[in-house]
C-alpha cells in the first residue's frame, strides 16, 4: 500500500509539473494569435480550464501532505518557457503551436487516465473524481484541435501565399 501511494503521489506531482507547463506554453502562445481569433479564443478558455486543473491538484497535493513545489515543478516550467520563447522566432508559429497543444493533450489525456486508475485502486474516490473532470476538459480541448487543424493550417498557407504576416 505504501509503495502504491508512493507511486501515485509522484504521478500526481508529475501532472502538477505538467499543468503548470501548459499554462506557461499557452499564455506565450495566445497572445501572438491576433490573425487567429477562433484559436485564440478556444486557448484562452483553456487556459482558465487549466489554471482550475492547476489549483485542483495543489489542492490534493496540499491534502496528502505533499508540497507541490518540487524540483521536477521547477525543471517542467524551464521547459515550458523554453518552449514558449522557442515559438517566437517560428515563422508558422500557429502551425507549431497547434501540433505542440495536440500533443501536449494527449499527454494530459493519458496522465489523467494513469491517475483515474491509481486513485482508484487506492480508494480515493474523491481524487478520482476530480481526474475524471480534468479528463474530460482535457479531451474536449483535444477535439476540438483535431477539427480545426485543417482550417488552421489552410488559413496559414492562404496568408503565406499573399504575403500577409501568417505565422500568427
Ligand atoms: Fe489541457
Amino acid at each position: 500500500m505504501e509503495q502504491m501511494r508512493k507511486s501515485y503521489l509522484g504521478w500526481l506531482r508529475d501532472a502538477h509539473a505538467m499543468e503548470e507547463q501548459a499554462l506557461t506554453m499557452m499564455q506565450g502562445m495566445v497572445n501572438r494569435l491576433e490573425h487567429y481569433p477562433e484559436l485564440r479564443d478556444r486557448i484562452q478558455t483553456h487556459i482558465a480550464e487549466t489554471e482550475g486543473q492547476e489549483a485542483e491538484l495543489r489542492r490534493l497535493l496540499d491534502g496528502y501532505g505533499e508540497s507541490s513545489s518540487m524540483v521536477k515543478d521547477a525543471m517542467g516550467k524551464l521547459a515550458a518557457v523554453g518552449q514558449a520563447m522557442s515559438g517566437v522566432f517560428a515563422s508558422d508559429e500557429v502551425v507549431k503551436g497547434t501540433l505542440a497543444s495536440y500533443t501536449f493533450e494527449h499527454m494530459e489525456i493519458a496522465s489523467y487516465r494513469i491517475l483515474i486508475a491509481a486513485a482508484g485502486q487506492l480508494g480515493d474516490s474523491q481524487a478520482v473524481e476530480v481526474f475524471r473532470r480534468c479528463l474530460s476538459e482535457e479531451e474536449a480541448m483535444a477535439d476540438w484541435l483535431a477539427n480545426h487543424s485543417s482550417e488552421i493550417t489552410r488559413q496559414f498557407l492562404a496568408r503565406t501565399e499573399l504575403d500577409l504576416p501568417a505565422g500568427r
